[in-house]
């Protein structure tokens, strides 16, 4: 089963990217989670360039979300919702409408910020844009606050989160095995 990681910030030493690489270390046996990195390529979403073919890192974006099994955000907060650029990338994949990438497909969302609440609205707001590209969105939430303190060398620290996580993409990992005990 293949996951994509998908972080809404383009930070180097971003704590989101970082959580997602301490969900790569803790897997179930035959899932594997690979951490996109297109998002900076991404240009601004325009309805008249929304055309076939699409824009090249348009069309890595769709294809890397078409070969997914699932897929986890990360997203951090900006002023209370969501970064610019990752709401932009989702506004590409969302269309064609009926029939856009994301539709059907498992998702779930987690986030990290360096404030007290973890990017907590912003993982509303991102839950919301997804539901209505027709994602499926597994419940289940990791607010990783105090971000800076809580990820050391990759390791995250904090146990409880750690838990949560392991939560997360075992929901999410369900979630995918129903959709296709559905579809057989
Ligand atoms: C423009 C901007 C707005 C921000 N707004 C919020 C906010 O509303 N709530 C919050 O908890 N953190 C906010 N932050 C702090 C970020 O959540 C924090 O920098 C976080 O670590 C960014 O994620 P990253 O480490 O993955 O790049 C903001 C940061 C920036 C740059």
């Amino acid at each position: 089963m293949k996951i994509l990681g998908v972080s809404g910030s383009l930070r180097a030493d971003s704590h989101n990217t970082a959580l997602l690489r301490c969900a790569a270390r803790h897997l179930p046996e035959g899932v594997e989670l690979e951490v996109w990195d297109g998002l900076r390529a991404v240009p601004p979403y325009d309805e008249d360039d929304d055309v076939d073919p699409a824009p090249q890192a348009v069309a890595a974006f769709r294809a890397a979300l078409a070969g997914a099994d699932a897929v986890l955000f990360s997203t951090p907060e900006y002023n209370s919702s969501i970064p610019g650029q990752l709401k932009n990338a989702l506004d590409w994949a969302s269309r064609p409408y009926a029939t856009n990438v994301l539709r059907n497909l498992p998702v779930a969302v987690v986030g990290a910020s360096t404030g007290a609440f973890g990017a907590v609205w912003a993982q509303a707001e991102l839950r919301k844009v997804l539901g209505a590209a027709g994602a499926r969105v597994v419940d289940g939430e990791v607010i990783l606050g105090h971000a800076h303190r809580k990820i050391d060398d990759g390791v995250l620290l904090d146990e409880e989160i750690r838990e949560q996580l392991v939560g997360v993409i075992s929901d999410l990992a369900a979630a995918v095995e129903a959709r296709a005990a559905v579809a057989a």
